[in-house]
């Protein structure tokens, strides 16, 4: 495999270049400048990232002959809000930036989505890079160009579609990624092989240790095979019309389970992981699917670490948040259930019940 995989996102008349290697970081600044030479930049992350990549991004611009800005956000998902985004074009204002200016977002998928707003918004919308640092950010947040932040009624409320000029995906960030992260971060992956590619989902079940020991070809290969079905996805359905609503497997209830645990004690993917279950639960109970899509995917992310039971959550309010998601389409559920092990049809009008009785039934059903 190459050294650097690139991979392309096709968009709206356009396409963007993907770029996955280790210690890519480096070569970003001089690859950007081929793109847009030498303009106002700003690197919005928090002091955490910044503290490990940071320095080496800023020097590298500027030699690079671009004028460069830095905005560090306090870090964690409360920071990604609607008064951050304002503090980001506040500085944009106060030192001249233009509508040629760069967005430069430098940290997972919090800073990715908020930076990106920012960018989506200023002067009515500028340029914006993404150099990704989670895995989940990494093989997720950073393609495909949604951007957001959170409104006090709801998650990701305030948002817009803006896409990158470019991702720069660096493997070699992986390394300071704390275990609960990147773990985190693995149920994304899995989600990739279970909506659409069955030989991926094999993949992960052969490569279990390797991945959990964060093998470098192999981390190469999840990250790749994930950005490449979100860009065949997103460039089939940009503005999420149609089949990027797979994407969404595990999240209907996993957001719910999200939201009623209040963003306390669930990172997201270990609540997409139990979702993806459930999801499959509810498949299996409408005779949709076999038990051992279930099975299956209890066994993957259990070995991987993630949580795959739901926990002892009152069924009421997780109906209640279901019914105030995005995904509910004329006041009907829209589920995204699995056929089998890389196929998933997109599923509405599942009743309340149903719901009730398969998330009542933790196991077996
Ligand atoms: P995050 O951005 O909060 O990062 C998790 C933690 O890891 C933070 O504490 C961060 O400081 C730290 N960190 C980041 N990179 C690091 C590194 N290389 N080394 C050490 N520490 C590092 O969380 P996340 O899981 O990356 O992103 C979650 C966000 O992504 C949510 O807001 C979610 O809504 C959003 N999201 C967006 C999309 C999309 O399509 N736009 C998709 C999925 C999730
Ligand atoms: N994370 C889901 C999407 O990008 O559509």
């Amino acid at each position: 495999m190459p050294q650097v995989l690139t991979i392309k996102v096709k968009v709206s008349h356009r396409s963007y270049d993907i770029k996955i290697g280790n210690n890519i970081l480096a070569d970003f600044p001089h690859q950007l400048n081929e793109i847009v030479q030498g303009r106002q930049i700003i690197i919005v992350s928090n002091s955490i990232v910044y503290g490990y990549y940071g320095q080496q991004v800023k020097e590298g611009l500027i030699a690079q002959g671009f004028d460069v800005l830095v905005y560090l956000v306090p870090d964690g998902e409360e920071y990604k809000t609607w008064q951050e985004a304002e503090n980001i074009l506040t500085i944009l204002l106060e030192a001249g930036f233009n509508r040629d200016a760069v967005i430069a977002a430098l940290g997972g998928g919090v800073i990715g989505d908020l930076a990106g707003f920012a960018a989506s918004i200023y002067q009515r919308g500028i340029d914006l890079v993404q150099l990704p640092t989670t895995l989940l950010a990494q093989v997720d947040s950073s393609v495909g160009g949604k951007v957001a932040v959170n409104h006090p009624l709801g998650k990701n409320m305030i948002g817009a579609f803006h896409q990158p000029l470019g991702v720069w995906t660096d493997l070699k960030a992986l390394n300071t990624l704390p275990e609960r992260e990147w773990i985190a971060g693995l149920a994304e992956v899995v989600k990739y092989g279970a909506i659409w590619d069955e030989e991926f989902f094999a993949y992960l079940e052969e490569n279990v240790q390797h991945i959990k020991n964060r093998d470098l070809d192999v981390v190469r290969e999840i990250i790749g095979r994930s950005c490449q079905i979100k860009a065949e996805i997103v460039g089939q359905d940009e503005k999420e019309q149609g089949i990027r609503a797979m994407l969404n497997f595990g999240h209907t209830i996993g957001h719910a389970l999200e939201k009623v645990t209040e963003y306390k004690i669930y990172r997201h993917g270990e609540a997409v992981a139990i979702g993806m279950v459930y999801a499959a639960k509810i498949a299996v109970y409408i005779e949709m699917c076999s038990v051992q899509i279930v099975e299956k995917l209890e066994i993957l992310l259990r070995k991987l670490g993630l949580p795959v039971e739901m926990p002892d959550v009152s069924m009421d309010l997780i109906l209640e948040s279901l019914y105030l998601d995005k995904k509910v389409r004329k006041k009907e559920l829209v589920f995204v259930l699995p056929r089998k092990i890389g196929q998933v049809e997109i599923i509405r009008g599942i009743t309340p019940q149903t719901i009730k009785d398969c998330l009542d039934r933790p196991r077996n059903i």
